[in-house]
């Protein structure tokens, strides 16, 4: 396979110490064939699977492994090599490395200049069974994916401990393939500005209770994330959610659906792609009580308004080459209800995802969609991660509508 966007970009390869580490040699060789210059990165248990000379050798660069080099007492700047680099890779990435980088632990080589890069991340983890599917991993890796660091699955396939079950490291090739995607991209939305909504909205009942919904955030936080890094003037409008800002990314934090629509409402007409991914409450509280409401009698009626439909407003307004996209979440006739959406609110694209599928959904890392577009032309997806969702999310929208 040939990788066309890697010449000349710089590449830190950080390899940690797992016994996925010889596989590095290969993917040092495949990013060199394909005119990266790659500077490798070892942490101290790294050089206890695979030796810095193998990997200095195929890189043509001295590989780092400590602070300084006790020889010359020379000290190789972390800071420098974050300017220096196109993108990160870390592969394999181990259990405790992740939760380094999720920490901002910075005891090594590797993690510290892990806090110092501006640039893209990668991470390929691998590990065994039971430590890939730890709540601890699965956290660290989720947080990592929501500061816009790219995660890169592993496989599912026989583990070194012989057991069974996922945490294979992804075979270099693949992960060449991902970051040549990435940078065959990057840049394709520059210039163009985006609004994106995400996360839940919250209707207040008095001052201590709310309606809202389940709502994570990920999947818009997601979309702006890849819009930022293909260029894109990217302003996030989001109801609460625990979620980091993406690099570069405008972020305006709203309560309510009318919060919301206000700051979308004034921002539209300004933007050239509108994704609308949050999940606004349709109805709120027809009063909000001062004080709080006191336990009375079996039964209390709660009397709700609706909203504003802001998706339905930004699509009456819409003028010429601007790209609306909206996001339906079905739990019945889903296609037929897409289908409706779309056309009520005016959209160009419905991004479909079935609560009927275990992969996807509320506060999932994971997403299983169909894009859709006006015509009735629909593309069905597997199982993703969110990330990799946004990605092709907007190659559609790329490819269709921008070219
Ligand atoms: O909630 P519903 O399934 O109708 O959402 C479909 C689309 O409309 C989503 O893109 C959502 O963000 C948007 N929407 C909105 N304002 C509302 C309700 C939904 O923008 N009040």
């Amino acid at each position: 396979m040939k990788y066309d966007n890697l010449q000349g970009k710089h590449i830190v390869l950080g390899v940690t110490g797992g016994i996925a580490a010889y596989k590095s040699a290969v993917l040092v060789r495949l990013l060199v064939k394909s005119g990266a210059e790659v500077q490798v990165i070892m942490t101290p248990n790294a050089c206890e699977f695979i030796t810095p000379l193998t990997l200095s050798t195929l890189s043509g660069k001295p590989v780092i492994t400590e602070f300084f080099n006790h020889r010359t007492g020379e000290w190789h700047s972390h800071v420098d090599l974050g300017v220096w680099a196109d993108a990160m890779i870390v592969a394999p990435a181990t259990a405790s490395t992740i939760a380094k980088m999720a920490t901002g632990v910075a005891d090594n080589m590797l993690v510290t200049s892990y806090l110092s890069s501006r640039a893209p991340v990668f991470v390929a983890p691998a590990m065994d069974y039971d430590m890939m599917r730890h709540p601890s991993t699965l956290n660290n890796l989720s947080l990592l994916a929501s500061r816009g660091n790219i995660i890169i699955e592993p496989a599912v396939g026989e583990l070194a401990s012989h057991l069974v079950g996922k945490g294979r490291m992804e075979e270099p090739e693949n992960i060449v393939a991902h970051v040549d995607a990435f940078f065959a991209t990057r840049g394709d939305l520059k210039g163009r500005r985006v609004l994106i909504t995400a996360g839940p909205t919250v209707e207040r009942i008095d001052p201590v209770r709310y309606i809202s919904n389940f709502s994570s955030g990920k999947m818009g936080f997601a979309l702006a994330a890849e819009c930022a890094s293909r260029g894109a003037r990217v302003t996030l409008v989001t109801g609460p959610v625990t979620l980091a800002t993406p690099q570069a990314v405008d972020r305006v934090d709203v309560l309510t659906a009318l919060e919301m629509h206000d700051a979308v409402m004034s921002r539209c007409a300004g933007s050239d792609i509108i994704i609308l991914c949050a999940a606004v409450a349709d109805y709120r509280a027809a009063s909000t009580s001062k004080t709080k409401i006191k336990r009375q009698d079996e039964t209390i009626t709660l009397q709700l308004v609706a909203n504003p439909d802001i998706a339905g407003h930004v699509g009456q307004e819409k003028h010429e080459g601007q790209l609306l996209v909206g996001f339906a979440l079905e739990t019945d006739n889903e296609m037929e209800n897409a289908l409706a959406k779309m056309k009520r609110k005016n959209l160009d694209v419905i991004v479909l995802n079935s609560l009927r599928n275990p992969d996807a959904g509320f506060q999932k890392d994971t997403n299983v969609v169909s894009i859709i577009d006006s015509d009735g032309t629909t593309h069905n997806h597997d199982t993703m991660t969110k990330r990799e969702v946004a990605a092709v999310i907007v190659n559609h929208l790329v490819n269709r509508y921008l070219q």
